[in-house]
């Protein structure tokens, strides 16, 4: 796993190369190969110059070795404390070796990649386009416990280390690592980059950590007076959710920071084995290592054979068909842009994008993605109208968010190339796109918008056709338990603040207010339309009376539950009080935040149910990609499946609160 091999200069060269892998993870391998070079190295002292420790793969250092992670149990604890002890004890007895340790960073160095590199003296990153460094920990409910934690404090000081790598989970750019001084040189070829880890070993042969140096101090010292104040500012930050891994990442920095290196190293060991025992770790790993690996492996796709796509029509150059474009573009597919008038088109103009008023451009395109305004008529017209030009077996996908794909598919003379292609707004930023199947889509259709959707480095779930989809539903689901809340007299301050709480990104009724109650309304009357038994609620004549009556219908028209000013919220609507019913309700906040988390859960049942969804997989990761299911839960059917008792909490909320909580 790792070779070693001495040059003519003493400088030996330590690569990291894990067999049948194709990255290097800290797993038992990697544990003893590691502490076998360390001994040889501490053995051979005499003749070594220097020390340069990179990878033969493609990456530098993929991280912590997730799968045996994921199966820590409490009994485990003395176990992961010997072997976390072994890791850190490697990178001890390196750091302190008495030459220069270079840390020649190839590719990708996240999380336990990072950590190797801290303990060299000197880190040098190939700058390359693809190279990423970051501490993505945090986002797995764990913290960089190889000594990330301690090293990072000790190099940038307690607030620069929290708030920029730490609680952040960022993957920075080898510039930007070089900027907030994790890194020390970037290189732009493998060859450079040895070169210069040569040349800093033989100019450093006193090469030492700075904390183990005569008179170290933490950068930015220790203020004792601000302290305190450490713990306030996280609970602001999480806008006041209970969050296992940061609060953790916080004590390990500021209590390591008060004492020594060895000391701060066995309080991060503690407080990751902690994290790693616990639950919340395993349900962020199972969703955001395991279901995404799954997901993205094409656990969803049918195994055809399909074409790739060449060139891109992109129908619309609203606020999403402009996002889709510049996705396709920025991944090198050509694409045209078609909107009603030349200044329209050019909206989504930009590197690697035509855009045009004129039909006939789009000749030669073998994907189309529709994207004018929600309109079924609108977009049967604009399809018949591009049919004729574009490729004979062009894939032809519409991003409609609320509209039935079999439906508008009938519209078209090839349906069964029909297909939805749901993409998130900001669409550069939101990584999920939901593949919407409908009854005459065919396997290949399926496959090449998969294929596309990996292409542009999105993540995509496939489901079946239905009212408002996956997402759609159930985020819909979501804001209608909170509307409901508002017509039994909760306070919308309450609301908002239980969502928060329970690890929602966004309060409900602010998250209405972006998706517009139009929009909520008009995926609740296609329920109503197809079902004579469709449960009618408060909230539904909250929404019409929000829409219809009091011309409120979100933020897109600068009134929605909130008011807003210059785009910005400004403060709930006065009125709000006036919708309740008048009795009012008192509701305890453990009813609100498991309202949330048990409406969505079992919808996400009933989808699956259903038949809408076709793999839990893709139910967790499109619920924490797309919709902002608190990612702590592991997903939304993740979260049913490891509740303690999920069935019985559930009917204890149906019997306060309406047959919607039944369980599945
Ligand atoms: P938008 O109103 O920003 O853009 C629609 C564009 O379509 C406009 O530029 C309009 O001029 C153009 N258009 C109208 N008729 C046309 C025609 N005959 N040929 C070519 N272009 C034409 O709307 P937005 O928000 O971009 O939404 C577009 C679609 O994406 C809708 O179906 C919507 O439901 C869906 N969607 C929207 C999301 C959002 O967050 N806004 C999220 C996911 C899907």
């Amino acid at each position: 796993m790792i070779t070693y091999s001495r040059d003519d200069d003493g400088i030996v060269t330590l690569t990291l190369d894990d067999p049948g892998q194709s990255a290097n993870t800290m797993n038992a391998t990697y544990v003893a190969a590691m502490s076998a070079a360390v001994d040889r190295l501490h053995a051979e002292r005499d003749t070594v110059t220097g020390v340069i420790v990179t990878s033969a793969k493609k990456t530098f250092f993929a991280g912590g070795d997730l799968p045996s992670m994921a199966r820590a149990t409490p009994e485990d604890a003395p176990a992961l404390f010997k072997l976390l002890s072994t890791i850190k004890g490697d990178f001890r007895r390196l750091e302190t070796y008495g030459r220069p340790v270079v840390a020649a960073i190839n590719g990708a160095a996240l999380g336990g990649g990072l950590e190797v590199a801290l303990a060299c003296h000197h880190r040098i990153a190939l700058d390359t386009p693809g190279t990423r460094l970051g501490f993505p920990e945090v986002t797995l409910g764990l913290l960089p416990g190889a000594g990330g934690v301690t090293r990072t404090v000790r190099m940038l000081g307690l607030a620069p280390a929290l708030t920029t790598w730490l609680l952040t989970g960022r993957r920075y750019r080898p510039a930007d690592a070089l900027a907030h001084g994790l890194v020390d040189a970037l290189a732009s070829t493998p060859a450079e980059m040895l070169t210069q880890a040569r040349e800093w070993i033989l100019a450093n042969p006193d090469a030492a950590q700075p904390w183990d140096r005569e008179g170290y101090r933490i950068p930015g010292g220790l203020p004792a007076a601000q302290l305190p104040a450490y713990p306030a500012t996280l609970r602001k930050q999480l806008k006041g959710a209970s969050l296992p891994a940061p609060e953790k990442i916080l004590a390990t920095a500021v209590e390591g920071a008060q004492v020594d290196f060895e000391t701060a190293q066995v309080i991060e060991t503690r407080h990751l084995i902690t994290l790693l025992t616990g639950r919340i770790a395993k349900n962020m790993i199972g969703a955001l290592f395991f279901d995404m690996r799954a997901v993205n492996g094409g656990l969803a796709r049918p195994a055809v054979e399909v074409p790739p796509a060449t060139r891109v029509a992109v129908l619309g150059a609203g606020m999403m068909g402009a996002g889709i474009a510049q996705a396709c573009a920025k991944a090198g597919l050509p694409v045209v842009v078609k909107d009603v008038t030349p200044e329209l088109a050019a909206r989504a103009a930009g590197p690697g994008i035509t855009t045009t008023a004129d039909v006939a451009d789009l000749a030669g395109c073998d994907v189309v993605i529709e994207a004018v305004f929600e309109d079924p008529a609108l977009k049967r017209d604009v399809f018949a109208e591009v049919l004729p030009v574009v490729a004979p077996d062009a894939l032809l996908a519409s991003n409609t968010s609320t509209l039935p794909i079999t439906g508008l598919a009938e519209g078209v003379s090839r349906p069964g190339d029909f297909i939805g292609m749901h993409f998130f707004s900001p669409v550069g930023k939101m990584p999920l796109l939901e593949i919407v199947v409908g009854a005459r889509t065919s396997d290949a259709a399926v496959a090449r918008a998969f294929d596309l959707g990996r292409r542009i480095g999105k993540t995509p779930i496939v489901v079946n056709d239905g009212r408002g989809f996956f997402t759609s539903r159930v985020i819909g689901t979501f804001i209608d338990e909170a509307i409901g809340m508002l017509a039994e007299g909760v306070p919308a301050p309450s609301i908002e603040h239980a969502a928060l709480q329970a690890g929602y990104p966004t309060g409900p009724l602010a998250l209405a207010d972006e998706v517009s109650l139009t929009l909520v309304q008009r995926i609740r009357r296609q329920f109503e339309a197809a079902s004579d038994s469709y449960e009618r609620l408060p909230s539904h004549e909250l929404v019409d009376a929000m829409v219809d009556k009091h011309d409120r219908p979100g933020r897109s028209s600068g009134r929605g539950f909130y008011a807003y000013g210059e785009e910005k919220r400004t403060g709930l609507w006065d009125g709000l009080v006036s919708l309740a019913t008048p009795e009012g309700r008192s509701v305890p906040l453990a009813d609100l935040r498991d309202r949330f988390l048990f409406a969505e859960a079992l919808d996400a049942q009933r989808c699956l149910a259903e038949g809408v969804l076709r793999t839990a997989e893709d139910g967790n990761i499109g619920s924490i990609l797309g919709i902002g299911y608190p990612a702590w839960t592991g997903g939304v059917l993740r979260f049913a499946d490891q509740h303690d008792d999920f069935r019985g909490r559930a009917a204890e909320l149906a019997a306060r609160y309406g047959d919607r909580f039944a369980p599945v």
